[in-house]
């Protein structure tokens, strides 16, 4: 069917709004009509080319309403409410064993755009291939194609549009504290980076209990808001004793750690900041090496997280309930933008302005 979508044609280029044709669902999969899309810093990757270069449609969060189901498709029907997320195989180990983010097919599935077979699900107006399969969605445009395994279903008297940045950045910052790295009550959290996952691992460490929960950013606005989430320190990343200041807070190192920026000295800091025994969480796209002395590593525990560790179909409903029982107010970091607006959203996400924009197509 034909559908609008935001195509980025050109790596340093803006979105255009276009008439694209999306194919119909095959084996397994859903077609979406998209009512809200979050929009991820992940987004930003196909610009840099690493796995997956335009022409492409992103968008790697979304909620909206199932409107038809391929074959063999029983989890949804049309009608049905879901929240979009990863894409996993349902069969390898790690899906079997419940840990679906390290299915061992998650990088493929998701970050290619294209299905496992090599096609993708777009064409444009001249009948050329577009990559629309980012995270087993594009989901900035009016529709897209899913599959059963990474849409999930909720309740229809829930607003679709406030559920749209669900799927990632929030999951994963959220997960990382609650499902990898399991930070215990009573604990001390540094979370470094106060984007839409840093607040989301702000308001998950008030959720676990931590009772000192240190936000580290460059930008005031951000500081001040994670104090309002929860964080009862905050410091600038720009502190030339910033280990200092944490070991000071913490009465000699943090329990955990948890990285966002993927700046490798800000990834070091987050590393030395911890107690012995203390673990540290890695999450951001990593922007260089990372060199370690002798000791940089002795009695600590440093973890790589895809998704927050978390299976979409049990965690994105208990944050939902979270946040239905006030204790996790994500919608607090969201600003939403008609999706013909993508590039304003897109400026004001990097230049720090807008924590999570939130596309509204059809609007
Ligand atoms: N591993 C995963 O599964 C996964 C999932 C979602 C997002 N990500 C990645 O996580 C990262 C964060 O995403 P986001 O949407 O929160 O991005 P964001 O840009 O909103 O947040 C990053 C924050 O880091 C801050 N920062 C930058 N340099 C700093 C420094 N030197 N010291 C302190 N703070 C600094 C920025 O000011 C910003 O607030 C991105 O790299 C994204 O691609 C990974
Ligand atoms: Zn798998
Ligand atoms: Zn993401």
């Amino acid at each position: 069917m034909q559908i609008q979508a935001a195509v980025l044609r050109d790596a340093a280029g803006a979105y255009t709004i276009e008439d694209v044709e999306l194919a119909d669902p095959g084996h397994g999969e859903v077609r979406v009509r998209v009512v809200g899309a979050g929009m991820c810093h992940t987004d930003v990757l196909p610009r840099a080319g690493a796995m997956v270069a335009p022409p492409i449609v992103t968008g790697h969060e979304g909620a909206g309403v199932v409107e038809a189901v391929g074959e063999g498709v029983t989890r949804v029907q049309p009608g049905d409410h879901v929240v979009l997320s990863f894409d996993s195989c349902g069969a390898c180990g790690p899906c079997r064993a419940g840990e679906p983010a390290y299915c061992d097919t998650f990088l493929f599935r998701n970050l290619t755009g294209r299905r496992l077979d090599g096609s993708t699900s777009i064409t444009d107006g001249s009948g050329a291939q577009i990559s629309a399969r980012w995270f087993g969605q594009s989901s900035f445009a009016t529709h897209c194609l899913a599959t059963e395994r990474n849409v999930v279903k909720v309740d229809p008297s829930l607003p679709l549009e406030v559920l749209g940045p669900l799927g990632c950045g929030i999951q994963t910052g959220a997960g990382s504290i609650l499902v990898a790295m399991k930070v215990r009550e009573g604990s001390s959290l540094v979370v470094f980076g106060a984007g839409a996952v840093g607040l989301s691992a702000v308001m998950a460490g008030v959720v676990a209990g931590a009772t000192t929960i240190v936000a580290v950013d460059l930008q005031q606005h951000r500081l001040d808001l994670a104090l309002e989430l929860g964080a009862t320190h905050v410091l600038r990343g720009d502190d030339p004793n910033l280990v200092g200041a944490i070991q000071g807070i913490t009465g000699g190192g943090a329990d955990y750690s948890f990285d966002t920026t993927g700046v490798p000295a800000v990834m070091l800091s987050a590393l030395q900041c911890l107690r012995m025994t203390g673990v540290c969480g890695y999450v951001g796209v990593q922007t260089g090496p990372l060199e370690l002395d002798g000791l940089a590593l002795v009695g600590k525990t440093a973890m790589g997280i895809l998704e927050g560790g978390a299976d979409p179909h049990t965690f994105i409903p208990h944050l939902i309930d979270l946040w239905q029982a006030g204790k996790f107010p994500f919608d607090r970091l969201v600003e939403t933008y008609p999706l013909s607006r993508i590039n304003e959203a897109e400026q004001s996400s990097l230049s720090g302005g807008t924590i999570k924009p939130v596309l509204i197509p059809g609007s």
